[in-house]
């Protein structure tokens, strides 16, 4: 697919549906990758089978300073060229009824976290004159959808966050884009009952629901030197669901 030979990622939520298919597709392409994730025993299990020199760094990102995970991958593995922020949360309800802790949580994980570590991934990487940050954003992000004020408020703040931080860094050969998925098969979306799941299904032109590896396959080709001329730029993936 793409070289990613002699590069390191860190992927936050590694243990997940779409981040464990973003970490092994990275690894395929030949990147060391360090593994992100608050379940220790199956990020040890992960690493151990994706093999060569992956690394494991449990964290919990929602916790303000963890991002100084990001210093340890980069002294451990020596550099950091491409930060997956991946790791994210749900907590659903009408807006009427959310209570300020499912609001804040929701934001600390998904759009805070994510600006922390990039803000210490850009130190290593302004030095290195090379970087890739990809921040896994949600089809929601761009159109609504009842009962997610709280995560279609996050999706949305990671577009604008990575258009802005796009533009300052540039001229550095950084790059920050956001992979925006549709409905993908994981333990978020196994939470829909058969009929949700049946009814959001008819809603998708491809009619099925997408693969964690529909959106590694993305994130390979951000992660890349060819997309090197791709950035602020938000990728949807989602089988026509949504048309931007
Ligand atoms: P998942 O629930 O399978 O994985 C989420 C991962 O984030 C888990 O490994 C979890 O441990 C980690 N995580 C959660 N809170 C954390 C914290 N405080 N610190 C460290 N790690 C934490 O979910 P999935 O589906 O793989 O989602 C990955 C990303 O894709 C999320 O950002 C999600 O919002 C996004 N997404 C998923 C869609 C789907 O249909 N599955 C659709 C659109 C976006």
């Amino acid at each position: 697919m793409f070289s990613l030979q002699n590069k390191v990622a860190f992927i936050t939520g590694a243990t997940g549906g779409i981040g464990e298919a973003i970490a092994r597709t990275l690894a395929a392409q030949g990147a060391r990758v360090a593994l992100g994730g608050t379940r220790v025993e199956k990020l040890e299990a992960l690493a151990a089978d994706i093999g060569g020199d992956a690394l494991t760094f449990p964290c919990n990102i929602a916790e303000s300073g963890s991002e100084k995970v990001i210093e340890e991958v980069a002294a451990k593995a020596g550099r950091l060229d491409i930060l997956v922020n991946n790791a994210g949360i749900t907590r659903d309800g009408l807006a009427m009824r959310m209570g300020d802790k499912d609001w804040q949580d929701v934001l600390d994980v998904n759009l805070t976290a994510a600006f922390r570590l990039s803000r210490a991934a850009l130190k290593i990487m302004l030095k290195q004159r090379h970087g890739r940050i990809i921040n896994i954003g949600s089809v929601v992000g761009s159109s609504g959808n009842a009962g997610q004020t709280n995560y279609a408020a996050s999706k949305a703040g990671l577009i604008g966050l990575s258009k802005s931080m796009a533009q300052e860094v540039a001229a550095r050969n950084i790059t920050v884009n956001v992979i925006a998925p549709g409905y993908i098969a994981t333990d978020m979306t196994a939470k829909l009952n058969e009929e949700q799941q049946q009814r959001i299904i008819g809603h998708i032109p491809s009619g099925r629901m997408g693969q964690p590896n529909d959106i590694a396959a993305s994130a390979a080709f951000l992660a890349s030197d060819e997309a090197a001329y791709v950035t602020g730029v938000t990728l949807h993936v989602n089988g026509g669901l949504y048309f931007m």
